[in-house]
C-alpha cells in the first residue's frame, strides 16, 4: 500500500492529560470526596442498580505517590508534554490555611515532570473544590472569587519556574452545568439562576486571574474549553443548532477570549440536532466508545475551523475515548489527528495535541469502569501500569512528528 504521510510542524507538542482527583487518590478534603461518601450518592447509584462501592475514587491510581513512574512512562512513550492539575483541597484544606507540606509535594511533582523533559500545562481548577469553599457557595457567589484568586496566585508564584502553560479552569461549561443545572456533579443543584451566576463568576475569576498571573510571569494562559460539534439534521433545525452552538461553545469563549494567549480545546462530542429540538442519536462515522459516545473525528475539524476567527494558537488539551479492549484507540487517534491537520492546512494554528488520558483513571460519575488510558491500570495487580498497543502507536507519532494514514 502506498504511504500517505501526514506531517506535523517542528516543535509540535505531543502529550497526554490527567487531573488530580482522577489519579492521585485520597483527595479527602474535596467536595467530590464528600459527595462520593454521601448518602444521597449511594441512593442515586442504588436507584440505577449500581453498587456504590465501585464509585469511590479511593486511592485512584495512587499517582500522588507514583508520579515519577507515570512521567517516566510518558517520556518513554516519546511524549514531550503533560497536562496535569494540582489540587486546591490539598493545598488549602482549611480557609486561609495553606499546607506547606503539600506545596513541597507538588514541587517534587513539577521537578519530576521537568526531569523527564516534559512541557507542563498546569490546570488550576479541574472540577473539584475544597469542602470549605463549596460550603461557602463556591463559584455561585461573586464574593468567593477572591478565595480562588488567592490560591491560584500562590500556586503560580511558587511554581512559576516550572509552568509552561496555565489552564485556569477545565471545562467551565461542564462544571457549571453538571453541578448547578443537571444535578450530576456536586453540589447537585438544578437551578438555572445559580447556574448562570456560576458561569458569570467563573468568567470573572478567569479574567481577573489573567492579569494577576501576568504580573508574576508572562506565562501563556487559557481555559480548557469543552467544544462540541453541533450539526443540524436539515434546514429547519439550523437556527436551533446555531443557538445550541452559541450557548454551549461560544458564550464562555467570547467572554474570556480577550484574556487568553492561546485556546485549549477539549473535543469529545458531535451532536446531530433534529428540527423538533431534541438531540437525535449522535451520528457516528466510526462506531461508539465503551460509554456509547459516537466517534466523529470530522467534527474536530469543524470545531477548529470555527476558532480561526480568533487568530490564536490552539492546543488540543483533551481528546480521547473509553476503550477497555483497546480496539478503537489507534484508529481514533489517527482520525482525530488527520482532521486536526486538515484544519491546520486551512490556516488554524494548532500547536499541540494532548490525549486524554495518560492512564486509566476515576471517571467521575462512572467510577473506574471506563478505560481512557494510553496506559492500562491493572486494579487487581497493585495498580500496575501496562502499556497499551495504541500507546505504542501514538509513541511512534510523537517520535516521528508524522503519521502514515495508510498504516
Ligand atoms: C474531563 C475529564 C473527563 C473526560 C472524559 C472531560 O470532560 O475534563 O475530567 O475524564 O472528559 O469524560
Amino acid at each position: 500500500m502506498t504511504k500517505h504521510i501526514i506531517k506535523f510542524p517542528e516543535h509540535f507538542l505531543w502529550g497526554s492529560a490527567t487531573a488530580a482527583h482522577q489519579i492521585e487518590g485520597n483527595n479527602t478534603n474535596s467536595d467530590w470526596w464528600a459527595w462520593e461518601h454521601s448518602k444521597q450518592r449511594a441512593l442515586d447509584l442504588q436507584k440505577q442498580g449500581k453498587n456504590p462501592e465501585l464509585f469511590y475514587s479511593g486511592i485512584a491510581c495512587d499517582s500522588y505517590n507514583r508520579y515519577e513512574e507515570d512521567f517516566a512512562l510518558a517520556k518513554q512513550l516519546n511524549q514531550n508534554s503533560i497536562r496535569f492539575s494540582v489540587e486546591w483541597a490539598r493545598l488549602e484544606p482549611k480557609e486561609g490555611l495553606f499546607a506547606e507540606k503539600e506545596f513541597e509535594h507538588y514541587e517534587k511533582v513539577f521537578q519530576a515532570a521537568k526531569f523527564n523533559g516534559l512541557t507542563i500545562f498546569l490546570t488550576l481548577h479541574h472540577f473539584t473544590n475544597p469542602i470549605w469553599f463549596a460550603k461557602l457557595g463556591g463559584f455561585s457567589k461573586k464574593e468567593n472569587i477572591k478565595y480562588f484568586l488567592r490560591y491560584a496566585e500562590k500556586v503560580v508564584k511558587r511554581f512559576s519556574e516550572y509552568i509552561d502553560f496555565v489552564i485556569t479552569f477545565n471545562e467551565p461549561e461542564v462544571y457549571s452545568s453538571h453541578g448547578f443545572l443537571f444535578g450530576k456533579f456536586p453540589p447537585n443543584k438544578r437551578n438555572p439562576i445559580i447556574f448562570i451566576q456560576t458561569v458569570k463568576n467563573i468568567i470573572r475569576a478567569h479574567n481577573l486571574l489573567y492579569f494577576k498571573i501576568k504580573q508574576i510571569r508572562k506565562i501563556p494562559i487559557s481555559m480548557a474549553y469543552h467544544l462540541s460539534d453541533f450539526q443540524p439534521s436539515g434546514v429547519l433545525s439550523k437556527p436551533l443548532a446555531g443557538l445550541v452552538h452559541f450557548f454551549s461553545n461560544e458564550y464562555i469563549l467570547k467572554n474570556t477570549v480577550n484574556c487568553t494567549d492561546f485556546l485549549g480545546v477539549n473535543y469529545y462530542f458531535h451532536h446531530h440536532l433534529g428540527w423538533l429540538g431534541f438531540r437525535k442519536k449522535s451520528l457516528t462515522s466510526h462506531g461508539v466508545t465503551d460509554l456509547g459516545w459516537g466517534i466523529h473525528p470530522e467534527g474536530l475539524e469543524r470545531v477548529l475551523l470555527n476558532l480561526k476567527k480568533y487568530n490564536k494558537d490552539i492546543y488540543i488539551t483533551e481528546n480521547g475515548l473509553a476503550d477497555s479492549q483497546d480496539l478503537k484507540r489507534k484508529q481514533y487517534i489517527k482520525q482525530h489527528l488527520f482532521y486536526t491537520k486538515q484544519a491546520m492546512e486551512k490556516g488554524v494554528k494548532v500547536k499541540g495535541y494532548l490525549h486524554w488520558s495518560l492512564l486509566d483513571n476515576f471517571e467521575w460519575n462512572e467510577g473506574f469502569g471506563p478505560r481512557f488510558g494510553l496506559l492500562e491500570v491493572v486494579r487487581e495487580n497493585n495498580l500496575e501500569r501496562k502499556v497499551r498497543q495504541s500507546a505504542l502507536y501514538y509513541a511512534e507519532i510523537c517520535k516521528n512528528n508524522f503519521l502514515d494514514y495508510n498504516q
